[in-house]
């Protein structure tokens, strides 16, 4: 290389250098000069103090062509800093478009440097800024990042990186530094003061922020090992996790689901630092109707629609959804987009695939040409008010004009205490008041009941004759009972296709899958009563009967586990986890292990009934009564020591305290124990009456 001083090229120049690099890494020297319009001299200088300040990385190539022996490809924070040089320059753009506007029309246009910018409803159909480098690039930086540090991503960091990545989360650079977290939490606001509520911070194990350094740039990965992007650890800190939850959601109070979150599943250590994109996560999904913001844009900007108001949703659309959209489409004079959040809700939620189809089932409702549906990745918060402000935010990146914003919008219902955790309309105040500065027009929800004796939905606060007219709702605990029980659901409250999707995912609990876990002393009749039970539930018929008896499972899935708590331990979470498959999927599992600690059992408990009913019954057997059976000659072998850590003898075993039944051997026969296991059955609704 010649002899010129390696000194960085103006931030124009280098702008351009590293976009030219970007979108043509395997070109020659030659050719990027060319499309430089530099000589190869200055090139090569330019190269040179590049690669020195890390945004390039020069490799060399073989082949026979001496004027192409050198590769040059973007580092991470070369791509990082493109972003960064990609904004001010656009900033100095439109400063002196403004200027020239202004000497031309003697007003101005109303662009301002990008910093500014979302304190005005900027032109929504425009492209929006991504973390993306070009596809060329990323191959590249996809090999070099292979050798990097990982972070496997959890899902709700998964939802978040995407957003991050395709300009959701605009104008956030990557995972929050420090001073931009302390920002948020404390005033909803970033170091440099731009509006930003919610924290979107990258939080790991200690270990593993300890094996790394600030400055080193770690590859984030999704669950299958898939290299989505690569981040510079800038900061590094442990936050004040009870501070936060009172900051932002309010209280810090379990009961919410994101400060449970915080605690119970977050790391203890945040990292922050700026992200370079490589590819989006994989989703095999409703792949047609996930967007970008830019694709929506595009979309937006295709079909002419320059209003739109966006409808959020975690819930299935029923009657009195559609008509409130289509008051407030009518209300902004705008098209309609209907937003539903498929990353993550609220737990207890109907599942995503369902409600996508029952959308689908909807949208025919809607006049084709005037409203349009996208599925967005966000992982929700519940966090009320700042969640009302983060999601304009969100929707005015994808393109969106107004917003709707409803009673209670994303609330978490009701904290310890039993009371709500925000007032029915915090957020539509927090909304109304930052509304200028989030760049979208909230449309405030109506609350829409049906009035029987006129056949229509009506905004509540409208209807001037409430004494003399029918008012119906039906509220989704009530919907939630009904499709529980197969009671009629009124064809005013919602569409037959969406009734019947519903009814296909929570089919009345006498077709859903559940679990008897019998527990109790070794020798106290688990066994034979969950046989019994087992042959009087076949002979009914209707749900495949899987029995996990203790024995049966340590000789198939537990042989290598012995007596001590923490194979017990094993043992009773591998036969939770098949007891939950086999409920997910619409059978009967009885399991009859000893299950001798109860923090285990309500584990299990836990993770089964996300998918159906858990039965716990105990067989109250004594020990004394299972000493003096003795059928397998164990008990005497403990007394005499020979076997150690055994149940009621030498080893715990805590009496359940709530279970759902409790059954007594010792005056009772086995058939009359299994009747009461299906009597209980029936009062809970898990089989339909004789
Ligand atoms: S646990 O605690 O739930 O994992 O136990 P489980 O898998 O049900 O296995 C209990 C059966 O193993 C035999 N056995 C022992 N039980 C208790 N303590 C010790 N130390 C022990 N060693 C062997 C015993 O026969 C149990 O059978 P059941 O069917 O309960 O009578």
């Amino acid at each position: 290389m010649p002899d010129v001083k390696p000194n960085l090229p103006e931030e124009d120049q280098l702008f351009r250098l590293l976009r030219q690099l970007d979108l043509a890494p395997d070109a020659s020297q030659r050719a990027t000069a060319a499309a430089l319009g530099i000589s190869l001299g200055r090139l090569n200088a330019w190269l040179r103090a590049a690669t020195e300040a890390g945004f390039i990385k020069v490799s060399e190539r073989a082949g026979p062509d001496k004027r192409q022996r050198f590769a040059y490809a973007l580092t991470s924070r070369g791509a990082a800093e493109k972003v960064r040089l990609t904004d001010r320059f656009l900033a100095r753009k439109f400063a002196e478009y403004d200027a020239l506007h202004a000497e031309l029309t003697g007003t101005t246009s109303g662009f301002v440097p990008l910093k500014h910018r979302n304190r005005l409803v900027q032109n929504n159909l425009a492209p929006i800024p991504e973390l993306y480098v070009s596809y060329d690039s990323a191959q590249k930086l996809k090999v070099e990042a292979a050798d990097l540090v990982s972070h496997d991503l959890t899902p709700r960091q998964i939802c978040d990186l995407e957003l991050l990545m395709n300009g959701g989360f605009y104008p956030l650079k990557g995972f929050l530094s420090q001073a931009d977290y302390d920002g948020v939490v404390e005033s909803m606001r970033l170091a440099d003061g731009t509006l930003w509520p919610m924290p979107i911070t990258l939080d790991v194990s200690e270990e593993f922020a300890d094996s790394i350094e600030l400055g080193q740039d770690i590859a984030l990965r999704d669950q299958e090992g898939v290299i989505l992007a690569t981040m510079t650890v800038t900061d590094r800190w442990a936050p004040d996790k009870a501070r936060e939850a009172e900051k932002v959601f309010g209280a810090d109070d379990d009961a919410h689901p994101a400060v449970n979150y915080l605690h119970n599943t977050a790391g203890k250590i945040y990292l922050g630092g700026p992200v370079t994109g490589i590819q989006q996560p994989v989703h095999y999904d409703f792949r047609g109707s996930r967007d970008t913001p830019n694709e929506l844009r595009a979309y937006f900007r295709k079909l002419g629609w320059r209003k739109v108001v966006a409808f959020q949703t975690r819930n299935p659309l029923h009657r009195a959804h559609q008509e409130l959209t289509f008051r407030a489409a009518r209300e902004a004079q705008a098209n309609l987009l209907i937003h539903p959040v498929v990353g993550m809700t609220k737990p207890g939620d109907v599942d995503h695939f369902t409600r996508v189809r029952c959308y689908e089932a909807v949208l025919d409702k809607y006049p084709a040409s005037t409203t349009t549906m996208s599925l967005l990745n966000l992982a929700m918060r519940m966090a009320g008010p700042r969640e009302a402000v983060w999601h304009g935010l969100i929707r005015k990146n994808h393109g969106c004009t107004h917003f709707i914003v409803g009673r209670d919008h994303a609330g978490p219902g009701k904290n310890s205490a039993g009371e709500d955790f925000y007032g029915p309309y915090d957020a539509q105040d927090l909304f109304r008041e930052h509304q200028d500065e989030i760049g979208i027009e909230m449309v405030d929800f109506k609350h829409m009941v049906y009035v029987q004796e006129r056949a229509q939905y009506e905004a509540m606060d409208e209807i001037k004759d409430k004494d003399d007219v029918t008012i119906l709702n039906i509220s989704g605990t009530e919907l939630r009972r009904r499709l529980q029980e197969g009671l009629e659901i009124p064809d005013w409250f919602s569409f037959p296709e969406v009734v019947s999707e519903l009814r296909r995912t929570r089919p009345p609990r006498s077709q859903q899958g559940f679990t008897v876990f019998f527990t109790g002393f070794s020798g106290s009749g688990k066994s034979t009563i969950a046989n019994a039970l087992m042959v009087k539930l076949m002979e009914m018929g209707g749900r495949p009967v899987t029995l996990l008896d203790g024995d049966i499972v340590r000789k198939n899935l537990s042989s290598e586990l012995g007596f001590s708590k923490e194979h017990r331990d094993l043992n009773i979470r591998r036969i939770g986890y098949v007891a939950s498959e086999i409920t997910k999927n619409g059978g009967i599992a009885i399991c009859a292990p000893i299950a001798p600690y109860a923090a285990t059992r309500r584990a299990v408990r836990e993770e089964i009934e996300q998918y159906g009913a858990f039965v716990e019954v105990h067989v109250a057997t004594s020990i004394e009564e299972c000493e003096r059976r003795d059928r397998k000659g164990l008990y005497k072998l403990a007394r005499e020591g020979k076997i150690k850590e055994f149940t009621g003898i030498s080893d715990p075993y805590d009496v359940p305290e709530n279970p759902e039944l409790s059954v007594e051997t010792e005056n009772v026969d086995v058939d009359n124990c299994a009747h009461q296991v299906i009597l209980k059955l029936e009062s809970m609704g898990l089989i339909a009456a004789q």
